[in-house]
């Protein structure tokens, strides 16, 4: 039996607005073992992000432990949290989300136009100067190189060669190969540095990938799909 590097027990996080209540996790039980690669599958919604701040240290769980290579991180000060996040796990958040045929302004501007607010265009010009987008406001999102910031957050999330590398959806807007390339970099780079790796991910050619993937449901890890050991 390998080391279990990350150990959560009966983690729940719940979100109160108004009167009612979300239970983005609802009891979750999830270890990885050192070294290993899980990914973490299962709808919009259902509590991925969430354990994955979790595990992290970005958030603090409503009940239940999370203890990460040894570390109850309830017991730690927010100094302590500090170093652990920087020190032992690497993120590589959830990107942009941004909605391919429309051009970076109409992005810029369409919850606006959603909520029917006045659009204050010098404002949005000026950010977008600031920026240093300027000239890219008429193009596509694809025609931005959104995939070089990924693979820069990728490489920054490599760069301090941390023990568990958490992945948001790490490939959301790089097309299927280079999805697949970059994956692929991940698992050799992690192997060759004997870290663990936890991907989120919709892409079940990416899911597979993995050691092992693990499927949230309404904030509960389904039995269908956890504990599906893809490879040894
Ligand atoms: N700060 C918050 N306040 C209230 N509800 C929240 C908050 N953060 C997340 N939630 C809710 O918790 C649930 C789980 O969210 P989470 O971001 O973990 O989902 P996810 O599985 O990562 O989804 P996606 O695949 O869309 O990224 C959702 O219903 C979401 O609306
Ligand atoms: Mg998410």
């Amino acid at each position: 039996m390998k080391n279990v590097i990350v150990k959560t027990q009966a983690l729940k996080k719940y979100y109160q607005t108004g009167n009612q209540t979300v239970r983005a996790l609802d009891g979750v039980d999830f270890e990885v073992a050192e070294r290993e690669f899980v990914s973490i599958v299962g709808k919009s919604g259902s509590g991925k992000s969430t354990l994955l701040h979790m595990i992290g240290g970005l958030d603090t769980p409503s009940s239940g432990t999370v203890i990460v290579d040894g570390l109850n991180l309830e017991t730690l000060n927010s100094e302590q949290l500090a170093l652990f996040r920087r020190r032992k796990v690497g993120f590589i958040f959830q990107q942009y989300n941004l909605i391919p045929d429309l051009n970076v302004y109409d992005n810029i501007i369409f919850p606006l136009e959603l909520d029917g607010t006045q659009i204050d265009k010098d404002f949005i010009q000026e950010l977008l100067e600031t920026l240093n987008i300027s000239d890219k406001q008429e193009m596509l999102p694809a025609m931005l190189s959104g995939g070089e910031q990924q693979r820069v957050a990728i490489i920054r999330a490599l760069a301090t060669k941390p023990a568990i590398i958490l992945a948001d959806e790490p490939t959301g807007n790089l097309d299927t190969s280079t999805s697949h390339d970059v994956i692929g970099l991940l698992k050799m780079l992690s192997r060759q540095y004997q870290q663990t790796l936890i991907v989120i991910t919709h892409d079940n050619d990416i899911a597979q990938m993995a050691d092992r993937i693990v499927q949230i449901e309404d904030g509960k890890i389904s039995t269908k799909g956890s504990d599906f050991h893809v490879s040894e």
